[in-house]
């Protein structure tokens, strides 16, 4: 691999700051996605539905190949919660109460291997959609993974058929605090230029 240069490569001009386009700021479209955060604390109050719905709809701008739609968002109800809750076990469940709003991210699955995993990548956008538009009104979010969601009792009790492929338990709701931002790479471990 060769190392990222400053440049994009030897041949381009340096690149001028990005300007905006029509009523979108570059520098807001950055400042949500450096400093969008994993939450593990929220308050009790749960997402207003007219917010949710906006969020949700917003998914849908994903990127998608063959536009398949593929992602499923399952908002948790009390009871929904209960079920999840009794199949993750009493340990696992004291977990799913950390957040006022959990959403259930799924893929729909055609059978087809390229189109199932060019929509999971779309479905795995559209969750982040959904995780960016919260950042941007002020809510905290959380990409979750439990154990329980990958089980039959958990898939069940939150409906999701056979031919869905779990996503993310996405959580929302209004932040505790700040949380800083964990370290990444530096982009000269993850980028090469070919010649
Ligand atoms: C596919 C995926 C699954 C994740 N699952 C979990 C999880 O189960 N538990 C967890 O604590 N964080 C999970 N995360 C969140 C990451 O831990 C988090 O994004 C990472 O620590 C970076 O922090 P940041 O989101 O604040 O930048 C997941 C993220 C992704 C993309």
């Amino acid at each position: 691999m060769k190392a990222a240069s400053s440049r994009r490569c030897d041949e381009d001009p340096p690149s001028p700051r990005p300007q905006p386009v029509g009523s979108v700021s570059a520098v807001e479209v950055e400042a949500a996605i450096r400093t969008r955060r994993t939450h593990k604390a929220f308050r009790p109050k749960p997402v207003p539905r007219d917010v949710l719905e906006e969020l949700l709809d917003l998914a849908r701008w994903a990127p998608n190949h063959n536009l398949t739609n593929p992602w499923r968002f399952r908002v948790l109800g009390p009871r929904a919660l209960e079920r999840l809750k009794r199949a993750a076990g009493p340990e696992a469940a004291s977990k799913l109460d950390r957040a006022p709003t959990l959403v259930v991210c799924s893929c729909a699955l055609s059978g087809d291997p390229v189109q199932d995993e060019e929509d999971l990548h779309a479905t795995a956008c559209a969750a982040y959609i959904v995780l960016l538009a919260a950042h941007a009104r002020g809510l905290a979010g959380y990409w979750r993974t439990p154990e329980v969601l990958r089980s039959e009792q958990g898939r069940e009790a939150v409906g999701l058929p056979d031919r869905e492929r779990f996503v993310s338990l996405i959580h929302l709701g209004e932040p505790v605090q700040e949380k800083g931002a964990p370290e990444r790479a530096a982009v000269e471990q993850t980028v090469s230029y070919l010649d």
